[in-house]
Protein backbone atom coordinates (compact mmCIF):
# COMPACT_ATOMS: atom_id res chain seq x y z
CA UNK A 1 0.00 0.00 0.00
CA UNK A 2 1.13 3.31 -0.94
CA UNK A 3 2.20 6.30 2.08
CA UNK A 4 -0.78 8.12 0.25
CA UNK A 5 -2.81 5.56 1.30
CA UNK A 6 -1.63 5.06 4.45
CA UNK A 7 -2.15 8.83 5.64
CA UNK A 8 -5.73 8.68 4.79
CA UNK A 9 -6.98 7.27 8.51
CA UNK A 10 -10.63 6.69 7.48
CA UNK A 11 -9.67 4.28 4.99
CA UNK A 12 -8.02 2.37 7.45
CA UNK A 13 -11.25 0.72 8.82
CA UNK A 14 -11.56 -0.75 5.71
CA UNK A 15 -9.65 -4.48 6.06
CA UNK A 16 -10.08 -6.33 2.50
CA UNK A 17 -8.34 -9.41 4.01
CA UNK A 18 -9.74 -9.26 7.40
CA UNK A 19 -13.43 -8.41 6.13
CA UNK A 20 -13.83 -11.49 3.84
CA UNK A 21 -17.53 -10.88 3.26
CA UNK A 22 -19.21 -7.75 2.16
CA UNK A 23 -16.66 -5.42 1.48
CA UNK A 24 -16.40 -1.91 0.97
CA UNK A 25 -19.92 -1.00 0.96
CA UNK A 26 -21.72 2.23 1.42
CA UNK A 27 -23.41 2.88 4.62
CA UNK A 28 -26.76 3.62 2.74
CA UNK A 29 -27.16 0.41 1.08
CA UNK A 30 -26.93 -1.02 4.31
CA UNK A 31 -30.45 -1.82 5.80
CA UNK A 32 -33.33 -4.22 6.49
CA UNK A 33 -33.27 -5.60 2.78
CA UNK A 34 -30.14 -5.36 2.24
CA UNK A 35 -28.57 -8.97 0.93
CA UNK A 36 -26.45 -10.95 2.79
CA UNK A 37 -22.93 -10.20 3.39
CA UNK A 38 -23.63 -6.63 3.39
CA UNK A 39 -21.36 -4.67 5.55
CA UNK A 40 -20.95 -0.92 6.82
CA UNK A 41 -17.68 0.48 5.91
CA UNK A 42 -16.43 4.27 6.26
CA UNK A 43 -16.13 5.89 3.13
CA UNK A 44 -14.95 9.59 1.50
CA UNK A 45 -17.62 11.89 3.05
CA UNK A 46 -20.38 13.89 1.29
CA UNK A 47 -21.76 13.16 -2.23
CA UNK A 48 -19.59 13.07 -5.71
CA UNK A 49 -20.67 16.57 -7.70
CA UNK A 50 -23.30 16.18 -10.22
CA UNK A 51 -21.98 17.75 -13.19
CA UNK A 52 -19.23 15.55 -14.96
CA UNK A 53 -16.14 16.91 -13.80
CA UNK A 54 -13.75 19.52 -16.11
CA UNK A 55 -10.58 21.03 -16.01
CA UNK A 56 -9.68 24.40 -17.92
CA UNK A 57 -8.45 23.46 -21.66
CA UNK A 58 -4.77 22.76 -22.47
CA UNK A 59 -3.75 23.24 -25.64
CA UNK A 60 -0.99 21.15 -25.85
CA UNK A 61 -1.23 17.95 -23.63
CA UNK A 62 2.30 17.13 -22.23
CA UNK A 63 2.58 13.70 -20.90
CA UNK A 64 4.63 11.63 -19.22
CA UNK A 65 4.32 7.74 -19.41
CA UNK A 66 5.37 5.42 -16.49
CA UNK A 67 5.35 1.49 -17.15
CA UNK A 68 6.50 1.00 -21.21
CA UNK A 69 6.12 -2.44 -21.82
CA UNK A 70 4.17 -4.42 -24.23
CA UNK A 71 0.85 -1.98 -23.59
CA UNK A 72 2.66 1.19 -22.60
CA UNK A 73 4.72 1.08 -25.55
CA UNK A 74 1.70 0.78 -27.89
CA UNK A 75 0.21 3.65 -26.11
CA UNK A 76 3.47 5.68 -26.49
CA UNK A 77 3.42 4.56 -30.70
CA UNK A 78 -0.38 6.32 -30.59
CA UNK A 79 0.61 9.59 -28.69
CA UNK A 80 3.65 10.28 -31.49
CA UNK A 81 0.21 10.43 -33.92
CA UNK A 82 -1.92 12.61 -32.11
CA UNK A 83 -2.01 16.26 -32.67
CA UNK A 84 -1.82 18.31 -29.91
CA UNK A 85 0.49 16.04 -27.74
CA UNK A 86 3.99 16.58 -26.39
CA UNK A 87 5.77 13.56 -24.83
CA UNK A 88 7.73 14.92 -22.06
CA UNK A 89 8.75 12.20 -20.21
CA UNK A 90 9.35 8.00 -19.78
CA UNK A 91 9.54 6.29 -16.91
CA UNK A 92 10.41 2.33 -16.05
CA UNK A 93 12.14 -0.03 -14.57
CA UNK A 94 13.63 -1.26 -16.93
CA UNK A 95 16.05 1.09 -18.76
CA UNK A 96 16.25 -0.45 -21.72
CA UNK A 97 12.47 0.11 -22.02
CA UNK A 98 12.70 3.75 -21.86
CA UNK A 99 15.43 3.39 -24.20
CA UNK A 100 13.05 1.80 -26.25
CA UNK A 101 10.38 4.54 -25.79
CA UNK A 102 12.33 7.04 -26.66
CA UNK A 103 13.30 6.15 -29.82
CA UNK A 104 10.39 5.69 -30.87
CA UNK A 105 9.26 9.40 -30.22
CA UNK A 106 12.83 10.45 -31.83
CA UNK A 107 11.93 8.43 -35.17
CA UNK A 108 8.55 10.17 -34.92
CA UNK A 109 10.63 13.41 -35.36
CA UNK A 110 9.76 14.78 -32.03
CA UNK A 111 11.99 15.92 -29.13
CA UNK A 112 13.64 13.15 -27.28
CA UNK A 113 11.35 12.51 -23.53
CA UNK A 114 13.33 12.87 -20.36
CA UNK A 115 14.08 9.33 -19.06
CA UNK A 116 13.72 8.05 -15.51
CA UNK A 117 14.36 4.64 -14.71
CA UNK A 118 16.18 4.94 -11.35
CA UNK A 119 14.33 1.92 -9.29
CA UNK A 120 10.40 1.12 -8.05
CA UNK A 121 9.88 4.70 -7.22
CA UNK A 122 11.14 7.05 -9.67
CA UNK A 123 7.82 7.26 -11.12
CA UNK A 124 7.28 9.62 -8.24
CA UNK A 125 10.16 12.16 -9.27
CA UNK A 126 8.77 12.16 -12.60
CA UNK A 127 5.65 13.08 -11.19
CA UNK A 128 6.91 15.78 -8.92
CA UNK A 129 9.45 17.37 -11.40
CA UNK A 130 8.30 17.05 -15.13
CA UNK A 131 6.88 19.82 -16.24
CA UNK A 132 3.49 17.15 -17.13
CA UNK A 133 -0.08 17.96 -17.76
CA UNK A 134 -1.01 14.32 -18.16
CA UNK A 135 0.75 11.19 -16.44
CA UNK A 136 -0.18 8.08 -18.41
CA UNK A 137 0.36 4.59 -16.58
CA UNK A 138 0.55 0.91 -18.02
CA UNK A 139 2.59 -0.79 -14.99
CA UNK A 140 1.54 -3.72 -13.06
CA UNK A 141 -2.00 -3.89 -11.49
CA UNK A 142 -1.05 -3.12 -8.04
CA UNK A 143 1.19 0.12 -9.36
CA UNK A 144 -2.09 1.32 -10.85
CA UNK A 145 -3.09 3.39 -7.89
CA UNK A 146 -0.38 4.31 -6.55
CA UNK A 147 0.79 5.76 -9.73
CA UNK A 148 -2.11 7.39 -10.21
CA UNK A 149 -2.40 9.22 -6.62
CA UNK A 150 1.27 10.13 -6.81
CA UNK A 151 0.01 12.05 -10.24
CA UNK A 152 -2.86 13.73 -8.91
CA UNK A 153 -1.39 14.74 -5.38
CA UNK A 154 1.52 16.32 -8.02
CA UNK A 155 -1.05 18.34 -9.91
CA UNK A 156 -1.21 16.28 -12.85
CA UNK A 157 -4.19 14.19 -14.84
CA UNK A 158 -4.10 10.48 -14.58
CA UNK A 159 -5.03 8.00 -16.93
CA UNK A 160 -4.24 4.34 -16.51
CA UNK A 161 -4.50 0.79 -17.86
CA UNK A 162 -6.80 -1.47 -16.58
CA UNK A 163 -8.13 -2.33 -14.11
CA UNK A 164 -8.09 1.17 -12.37
CA UNK A 165 -6.91 -0.21 -8.65
CA UNK A 166 -5.95 -3.76 -6.81
CA UNK A 167 -8.11 -3.07 -3.94
CA UNK A 168 -11.17 -1.56 -2.36
CA UNK A 169 -9.06 1.12 -0.61
CA UNK A 170 -7.12 2.00 -3.41
CA UNK A 171 -10.45 2.32 -5.26
CA UNK A 172 -11.92 5.05 -2.61
CA UNK A 173 -8.63 6.64 -2.64
CA UNK A 174 -8.46 7.35 -6.07
CA UNK A 175 -11.83 8.84 -5.95
CA UNK A 176 -11.38 10.98 -2.85
CA UNK A 177 -7.98 11.96 -4.55
CA UNK A 178 -9.43 13.08 -7.54
CA UNK A 179 -12.22 15.34 -5.67
CA UNK A 180 -9.98 16.70 -3.50
CA UNK A 181 -7.15 17.46 -6.46
CA UNK A 182 -9.67 18.48 -9.29
CA UNK A 183 -7.53 15.91 -11.24
CA UNK A 184 -8.69 13.90 -14.04
CA UNK A 185 -8.82 10.19 -12.87
CA UNK A 186 -9.12 8.26 -15.83
CA UNK A 187 -9.09 4.21 -16.52
CA UNK A 188 -8.40 3.62 -20.39
CA UNK A 189 -10.72 1.13 -21.00
CA UNK A 190 -10.01 0.59 -24.83
CA UNK A 191 -12.86 -2.24 -25.25
CA UNK A 192 -15.62 0.54 -24.66
CA UNK A 193 -13.84 1.98 -28.11
CA UNK A 194 -14.08 -1.09 -30.10
CA UNK A 195 -16.40 -0.33 -33.62
CA UNK A 196 -18.93 -3.07 -33.11
CA UNK A 197 -19.20 -1.98 -28.87
CA UNK A 198 -19.77 1.67 -30.16
CA UNK A 199 -22.11 1.21 -32.65
CA UNK A 200 -24.43 -1.09 -29.78
CA UNK A 201 -23.66 2.53 -27.93
CA UNK A 202 -25.34 4.57 -30.61
CA UNK A 203 -28.21 1.40 -31.32
CA UNK A 204 -28.79 1.48 -27.39
CA UNK A 205 -29.31 5.23 -27.74
CA UNK A 206 -31.32 5.20 -30.12
CA UNK A 207 -33.82 2.79 -28.90
CA UNK A 208 -33.01 0.24 -31.44
CA UNK A 209 -33.39 -3.07 -28.96
CA UNK A 210 -35.94 -0.74 -26.31
CA UNK A 211 -35.86 -0.82 -22.62
CA UNK A 212 -32.58 -2.53 -22.06
CA UNK A 213 -32.82 -5.97 -19.94
CA UNK A 214 -29.61 -8.06 -19.79
CA UNK A 215 -25.91 -8.34 -21.12
CA UNK A 216 -23.51 -10.75 -21.13
CA UNK A 217 -19.62 -9.95 -21.58
CA UNK A 218 -16.27 -11.49 -19.76
CA UNK A 219 -12.77 -11.87 -20.22
CA UNK A 220 -11.98 -15.20 -22.27
CA UNK A 221 -8.44 -15.67 -23.16
CA UNK A 222 -5.77 -18.21 -23.08
CA UNK A 223 -3.28 -16.15 -20.92
CA UNK A 224 -1.27 -20.06 -19.83
CA UNK A 225 1.80 -19.00 -22.07
CA UNK A 226 2.59 -15.29 -21.18
CA UNK A 227 1.26 -15.76 -17.16
CA UNK A 228 4.07 -19.01 -16.96
CA UNK A 229 6.80 -17.47 -18.75
CA UNK A 230 8.78 -14.50 -19.16
CA UNK A 231 6.35 -12.30 -21.35
CA UNK A 232 5.44 -10.22 -18.37
CA UNK A 233 8.37 -8.23 -16.40
CA UNK A 234 9.07 -9.76 -13.16
CA UNK A 235 6.15 -12.20 -14.21
CA UNK A 236 3.56 -10.00 -12.59
CA UNK A 237 0.93 -11.33 -13.41
CA UNK A 238 1.11 -15.00 -12.64
CA UNK A 239 1.27 -13.63 -8.67
CA UNK A 240 -2.45 -12.07 -9.07
CA UNK A 241 -3.15 -15.88 -9.87
CA UNK A 242 -1.44 -17.15 -7.25
CA UNK A 243 -3.28 -15.58 -4.52
CA UNK A 244 -6.60 -14.42 -5.78
CA UNK A 245 -9.67 -16.16 -6.58
CA UNK A 246 -12.13 -13.81 -8.03
CA UNK A 247 -12.54 -12.52 -11.85
CA UNK A 248 -9.72 -10.54 -11.87
CA UNK A 249 -9.79 -8.51 -15.44
CA UNK A 250 -13.47 -7.43 -15.65
CA UNK A 251 -13.44 -4.10 -16.96
CA UNK A 252 -12.95 -5.00 -21.26
CA UNK A 253 -16.42 -6.43 -20.65
CA UNK A 254 -18.12 -4.60 -18.13
CA UNK A 255 -17.25 -1.27 -19.39
CA UNK A 256 -18.69 -1.44 -22.53
CA UNK A 257 -21.84 -2.86 -20.96
CA UNK A 258 -22.02 0.20 -18.21
CA UNK A 259 -22.29 2.46 -20.55
CA UNK A 260 -24.93 1.26 -22.56
CA UNK A 261 -26.80 0.46 -19.56
CA UNK A 262 -26.21 3.94 -17.80
CA UNK A 263 -24.02 3.24 -14.76
CA UNK A 264 -23.27 5.90 -12.70
CA UNK A 265 -25.74 7.87 -14.84
CA UNK A 266 -29.02 7.10 -14.00
CA UNK A 267 -28.34 3.62 -12.97
CA UNK A 268 -26.01 1.70 -11.04
CA UNK A 269 -24.46 -2.00 -9.91
CA UNK A 270 -26.58 -2.80 -7.60
CA UNK A 271 -25.57 -6.40 -5.87
CA UNK A 272 -23.20 -8.96 -7.61
CA UNK A 273 -22.99 -12.84 -6.78
CA UNK A 274 -20.09 -14.55 -8.41
CA UNK A 275 -18.65 -18.45 -8.26
CA UNK A 276 -15.95 -20.28 -9.81
CA UNK A 277 -14.49 -23.51 -10.69
CA UNK A 278 -11.62 -25.47 -9.28
CA UNK A 279 -8.02 -24.34 -10.79
CA UNK A 280 -6.76 -26.91 -13.11
CA UNK A 281 -5.44 -25.19 -16.13
CA UNK A 282 -2.29 -23.28 -15.31
CA UNK A 283 -1.03 -26.95 -13.41
CA UNK A 284 -1.74 -28.96 -16.07
CA UNK A 285 -0.07 -26.33 -18.55
CA UNK A 286 3.40 -25.86 -16.49
CA UNK A 287 3.33 -29.80 -16.40
CA UNK A 288 3.18 -30.38 -19.67
CA UNK A 289 5.48 -27.38 -21.23
CA UNK A 290 7.99 -26.78 -18.39
CA UNK A 291 8.16 -30.16 -17.08
CA UNK A 292 6.27 -31.97 -14.11
CA UNK A 293 8.35 -30.81 -11.00
CA UNK A 294 8.35 -27.72 -11.68
CA UNK A 295 8.20 -24.49 -9.75
CA UNK A 296 5.10 -23.77 -11.81
CA UNK A 297 3.52 -27.31 -11.75
CA UNK A 298 3.59 -27.68 -8.08
CA UNK A 299 2.25 -24.29 -7.52
CA UNK A 300 -1.16 -23.83 -5.88
CA UNK A 301 -3.14 -21.22 -8.06
CA UNK A 302 -6.12 -19.76 -6.30
CA UNK A 303 -7.57 -18.30 -8.93
CA UNK A 304 -10.33 -20.68 -10.38
CA UNK A 305 -10.03 -21.52 -14.26
CA UNK A 306 -13.85 -20.52 -14.91
CA UNK A 307 -15.31 -17.22 -13.06
CA UNK A 308 -18.51 -16.45 -13.51
CA UNK A 309 -20.37 -13.33 -11.45
CA UNK A 310 -23.79 -11.90 -12.27
CA UNK A 311 -24.49 -8.56 -11.60
CA UNK A 312 -28.42 -6.98 -11.20
CA UNK A 313 -28.64 -3.05 -11.48
CA UNK A 314 -30.85 -0.48 -9.67
CA UNK A 315 -32.65 -0.17 -12.69
CA UNK A 316 -33.56 -3.76 -13.10
CA UNK A 317 -31.28 -5.59 -15.31
CA UNK A 318 -29.16 -8.42 -14.97
CA UNK A 319 -25.30 -8.51 -16.32
CA UNK A 320 -23.64 -12.35 -16.85
CA UNK A 321 -19.53 -11.62 -16.45
CA UNK A 322 -17.34 -14.42 -17.18
CA UNK A 323 -13.64 -14.49 -16.85
CA UNK A 324 -10.94 -17.26 -18.09
CA UNK A 325 -7.84 -16.87 -18.75
CA UNK A 326 -6.53 -20.82 -17.77
CA UNK A 327 -7.91 -23.14 -20.51
CA UNK A 328 -7.16 -23.93 -24.62
CA UNK A 329 -10.05 -21.59 -26.18
CA UNK A 330 -10.56 -18.92 -29.04
CA UNK A 331 -10.25 -15.44 -28.01
CA UNK A 332 -13.98 -13.65 -26.77
CA UNK A 333 -15.55 -10.97 -24.89
CA UNK A 334 -18.55 -12.94 -25.00
CA UNK A 335 -20.62 -9.72 -25.66
CA UNK A 336 -24.38 -10.11 -25.84
CA UNK A 337 -27.02 -7.19 -24.88
CA UNK A 338 -31.15 -8.32 -24.54
CA UNK A 339 -33.42 -5.84 -24.98
CA UNK A 340 -37.74 -5.43 -24.72
CA UNK A 341 -36.99 -5.33 -29.00
CA UNK A 342 -34.40 -7.52 -29.90
CA UNK A 343 -30.72 -8.75 -29.28
CA UNK A 344 -27.13 -8.33 -30.60
CA UNK A 345 -24.14 -10.56 -30.19
CA UNK A 346 -20.66 -10.44 -30.34
CA UNK A 347 -17.81 -13.55 -30.59
CA UNK A 348 -17.81 -16.14 -32.05
CA UNK A 349 -19.88 -14.25 -34.82
CA UNK A 350 -21.58 -11.45 -34.90
CA UNK A 351 -25.49 -11.69 -34.86
CA UNK A 352 -28.39 -9.09 -34.06
CA UNK A 353 -31.96 -9.57 -33.73
CA UNK A 354 -34.54 -6.78 -34.15
CA UNK A 355 -38.41 -7.81 -34.05
CA UNK A 356 -40.10 -5.92 -36.68
CA UNK A 357 -36.75 -5.53 -38.56
CA UNK A 358 -35.67 -9.22 -39.15
CA UNK A 359 -37.10 -11.76 -40.56
CA UNK A 360 -39.20 -14.06 -38.06
CA UNK A 361 -36.69 -16.31 -35.46
CA UNK A 362 -33.68 -15.74 -37.54
CA UNK A 363 -29.99 -14.16 -37.33
CA UNK A 364 -28.82 -11.26 -39.36
CA UNK A 365 -24.91 -10.24 -39.71
CA UNK A 366 -24.43 -6.87 -37.99
CA UNK A 367 -23.05 -5.24 -40.96
CA UNK A 368 -26.71 -5.25 -42.22
CA UNK A 369 -27.22 -2.29 -39.39
CA UNK A 370 -23.87 -0.94 -40.26
CA UNK A 371 -24.72 1.67 -42.45
CA UNK A 372 -27.35 3.19 -40.42
CA UNK A 373 -25.94 2.74 -37.18
CA UNK A 374 -22.21 3.00 -36.93
CA UNK A 375 -20.45 5.36 -34.16
CA UNK A 376 -19.64 8.74 -35.77
CA UNK A 377 -15.88 8.55 -34.21
CA UNK A 378 -15.38 5.14 -36.21
CA UNK A 379 -16.51 6.86 -39.60
CA UNK A 380 -13.95 9.95 -39.06
CA UNK A 381 -10.96 8.25 -37.35
CA UNK A 382 -11.23 4.79 -38.64
CA UNK A 383 -8.44 5.99 -41.70
CA UNK A 384 -5.89 7.65 -38.95
CA UNK A 385 -6.68 4.30 -36.36
CA UNK A 386 -5.74 1.23 -39.15
CA UNK A 387 -2.62 -0.18 -37.74
CA UNK A 388 -3.06 0.90 -34.12
CA UNK A 389 -3.23 -1.64 -31.30
CA UNK A 390 -6.13 -4.03 -31.13
CA UNK A 391 -8.05 -3.18 -34.07
CA UNK A 392 -7.77 0.37 -33.97
CA UNK A 393 -9.54 0.78 -30.73
CA UNK A 394 -6.69 1.59 -28.50
CA UNK A 395 -5.49 4.73 -30.68
CA UNK A 396 -9.20 6.00 -30.67
CA UNK A 397 -9.63 5.71 -27.04
CA UNK A 398 -5.95 7.30 -26.64
CA UNK A 399 -7.04 10.17 -29.04
CA UNK A 400 -10.59 10.79 -27.20
CA UNK A 401 -8.64 11.25 -23.90
CA UNK A 402 -6.09 13.84 -25.78
CA UNK A 403 -9.07 15.56 -27.18
CA UNK A 404 -11.57 15.89 -24.20
CA UNK A 405 -8.39 17.42 -22.32
CA UNK A 406 -7.73 19.64 -24.93
CA UNK A 407 -11.16 20.96 -25.26
CA UNK A 408 -11.63 21.31 -21.31
CA UNK A 409 -14.85 18.77 -21.41
CA UNK A 410 -15.48 15.79 -19.70
CA UNK A 411 -13.51 12.62 -20.20
CA UNK A 412 -15.83 9.61 -21.90
CA UNK A 413 -15.12 8.00 -18.53
CA UNK A 414 -14.45 9.58 -15.28
CA UNK A 415 -12.74 8.12 -11.62
CA UNK A 416 -16.59 7.18 -10.84
CA UNK A 417 -17.36 4.71 -13.74
CA UNK A 418 -13.58 2.92 -13.31
CA UNK A 419 -14.13 2.57 -9.50
CA UNK A 420 -17.47 0.92 -10.32
CA UNK A 421 -16.27 -1.69 -13.47
CA UNK A 422 -13.21 -1.94 -11.24
CA UNK A 423 -15.05 -3.05 -8.25
CA UNK A 424 -16.34 -6.08 -9.74
CA UNK A 425 -13.32 -7.46 -8.92
CA UNK A 426 -12.71 -7.09 -5.69
CA UNK A 427 -16.80 -7.84 -4.71
CA UNK A 428 -16.46 -10.95 -6.97
CA UNK A 429 -13.92 -12.03 -4.88
CA UNK A 430 -15.53 -11.42 -1.78
CA UNK A 431 -19.12 -13.28 -3.06
CA UNK A 432 -16.92 -16.42 -4.20
CA UNK A 433 -15.00 -16.56 -0.62
CA UNK A 434 -18.34 -16.24 1.05
CA UNK A 435 -19.77 -19.17 -1.34
CA UNK A 436 -21.42 -17.19 -3.82
CA UNK A 437 -23.88 -14.96 -1.26
CA UNK A 438 -24.58 -11.43 -2.68
CA UNK A 439 -22.35 -8.35 -2.14
CA UNK A 440 -23.58 -4.59 -2.14
CA UNK A 441 -22.12 -3.00 -4.99
CA UNK A 442 -20.09 0.06 -3.80
CA UNK A 443 -21.51 3.66 -5.05
CA UNK A 444 -19.12 5.82 -5.66
CA UNK A 445 -20.77 8.77 -6.56
CA UNK A 446 -22.78 8.43 -3.02
CA UNK A 447 -26.08 8.92 -4.61
CA UNK A 448 -24.71 11.07 -7.42
CA UNK A 449 -26.11 8.24 -9.99
CA UNK A 450 -29.36 9.64 -9.96
CA UNK A 451 -28.60 12.69 -11.95
CA UNK A 452 -25.21 12.00 -13.70
CA UNK A 453 -25.40 12.57 -17.15
CA UNK A 454 -25.40 9.80 -19.58
CA UNK A 455 -22.45 9.23 -22.14
CA UNK A 456 -23.69 10.53 -25.67
CA UNK A 457 -23.04 9.83 -29.05
CA UNK A 458 -19.54 12.14 -29.07
CA UNK A 459 -18.24 13.27 -31.95
CA UNK A 460 -14.27 13.53 -32.77
CA UNK A 461 -13.38 17.04 -33.68
CA UNK A 462 -10.35 15.82 -35.37
N1 LIG B 1 -6.30 -2.60 -22.50
C1 LIG B 1 -5.69 -3.65 -23.04
O1 LIG B 1 -6.13 -4.21 -24.04
C2 LIG B 1 -4.46 -4.17 -22.39
C3 LIG B 1 -3.64 -5.08 -23.05
C4 LIG B 1 -2.47 -5.49 -22.41
C5 LIG B 1 -2.16 -5.01 -21.15
N2 LIG B 1 -2.99 -4.14 -20.53
C6 LIG B 1 -2.68 -3.60 -19.21
O2 LIG B 1 -1.46 -2.86 -19.32
C7 LIG B 1 -0.68 -2.98 -18.14
C8 LIG B 1 0.70 -3.48 -18.49
O3 LIG B 1 0.61 -4.74 -19.14
P1 LIG B 1 1.75 -5.22 -20.15
O4 LIG B 1 1.20 -6.37 -20.90
O5 LIG B 1 2.27 -4.07 -20.92
O6 LIG B 1 2.85 -5.73 -19.11
P2 LIG B 1 4.45 -5.64 -19.27
O7 LIG B 1 5.00 -6.51 -18.22
O8 LIG B 1 4.82 -5.89 -20.70
O9 LIG B 1 4.77 -4.11 -18.97
C9 LIG B 1 4.79 -3.55 -17.68
C10 LIG B 1 5.88 -2.48 -17.68
O10 LIG B 1 5.87 -1.83 -16.43
C11 LIG B 1 7.22 -1.68 -16.01
N3 LIG B 1 7.29 -1.53 -14.55
C12 LIG B 1 7.13 -2.47 -13.59
N4 LIG B 1 7.29 -1.93 -12.37
C13 LIG B 1 7.55 -0.61 -12.56
C14 LIG B 1 7.81 0.47 -11.70
N5 LIG B 1 7.84 0.32 -10.37
N6 LIG B 1 8.05 1.68 -12.25
C15 LIG B 1 8.04 1.87 -13.59
N7 LIG B 1 7.80 0.86 -14.46
C16 LIG B 1 7.55 -0.36 -13.95
C17 LIG B 1 7.90 -2.94 -16.49
O11 LIG B 1 9.29 -2.82 -16.52
C18 LIG B 1 7.27 -3.08 -17.88
O12 LIG B 1 8.00 -2.35 -18.85
C19 LIG B 1 -1.48 -3.93 -17.23
O13 LIG B 1 -2.22 -3.16 -16.36
C20 LIG B 1 -2.42 -4.66 -18.17
O14 LIG B 1 -3.60 -5.06 -17.54
C21 LIG B 1 -4.13 -3.71 -21.13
Amino acid sequence: MSADIERRDFLKTIAVAGAGLGLGCHPAAVGPNAPPGATATRVAPGVAPTALFTAPPIPTVRVGFVGVGHQGTSHVENFTKIPGVEIRAICDLLPEHVERAQKIVTDAGQPKPEGYSRGPEDYRRMCDEAQLDLVFNATPWELHAPVMLAAMNAGKHAATEVPMAASLEELWALVETAERTKRHCVMMENCCYDRTEMMILRMVREGAFGELLHGECGYLHDLRTLKLTDYYVNRWRIKHSIRRNGDLYPTHGVGPVAQWMNVNRGNRFDYLVSMATMSRGLNLWAAEHIGPESAEARQRYALGDVCTTVIRTTGGQTIVVTHNTSNPRPYSRNILLQGTKGLIRKYPEEKIYLEGRSPNDRWEPTTAYQSQYEHPIWKSLEERSAGAGHGGMDYIEDFRLVESLRAGAPTDMDVYDGAACTSVIMMSEASIAAKGQPQQMPDFTRGAWQSRPPLGIVQAAG
